[in-house]
């Protein structure tokens, strides 16, 4: 895809949306009030949108490498805070996808630079739940689980946050942990029951 071919498309689109409704981007124009805040993986194949059918103003979108949620990301905590506080949102989404660059990145011991202490948090999620990984013999289960496993341990890190305990006392938010199966292009809830994860962790990790 050339730059060019992008701006072909883009004039396409426009022209599409607006031969639908005149007032499209004059509408959209006056604010957002998306009720999910979608966290996924920056990979190309994995969009946030188009898997979910959900047009624009509809979720905030936060995408990174092996859609992680970690503490001293400003930029992952700066999204929550501005989702959850200012936008009201009433989902939180940790979307990861099989077959994750990241996550495979992580398995393995090649020095990849500043990758390095990115991908040593899925090292951890691999250390917290080693017992379970290293009773799976085949590799591409291990794999797939480890993707899961990464899906709860960053919902976790979202129940972390006071933000979230906040509204989730108050108004109730609640957060979720899926996978994009690629193979299948199909959503899977991982049913990571968070109300039981933070009565759970409260003991540690509660901020009132
Ligand atoms: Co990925």
């Amino acid at each position: 895809m050339t730059t060019k071919e992008i701006f072909e498309n883009n004039r396409a689109w426009v022209k599409d949306k607006l031969t639908l409704d005149q007032n499209y981007f004059k509408d959209l124009s006056k604010g957002q009030n998306p009720e999910v805040l979608y966290i996924g993986c920056s990979d190309s194949r994995v969009t946030a949108e188009e898997l979910m059918g959900a047009k624009p103003g509809e979720a905030f979108v936060h995408r990174n490498i092996a859609n992680m949620v970690s503490n001293l990301d400003l930029s992952s905590m700066s999204v929550i805070n501005y989702a959850v506080v200012y936008l009201n949102v009433k989902h939180i989404v940790v979307c990861g996808h099989y077959y994750c660059g990241g996550v495979k990145a992580a398995m393995d011991s090649a020095d990849l630079g500043i990758l390095n202490p990115w991908l040593r948090n899925i090292r951890d999620v691999y250390r917290i739940h080693k017992k379970e990984l290293a009773a799976i013999t085949d590799e591409e289960a291990k794999y797939k689980r480890l993707v899961e496993l990464n899906v709860q341990e960053q919902c976790i890190n979202v129940l972390k946050t006071a933000e979230v305990q906040h509204a989730y006392r108050t108004r109730g938010i609640s957060v979720h942990g899926w996978v994009f199966d690629i193979h299948s292009g199909k959503l899977i809830d991982l049913k990571i029951g968070f109300e039981k994860i933070i009565e759970n962790i409260a003991e540690i990790y509660r901020i009132d």
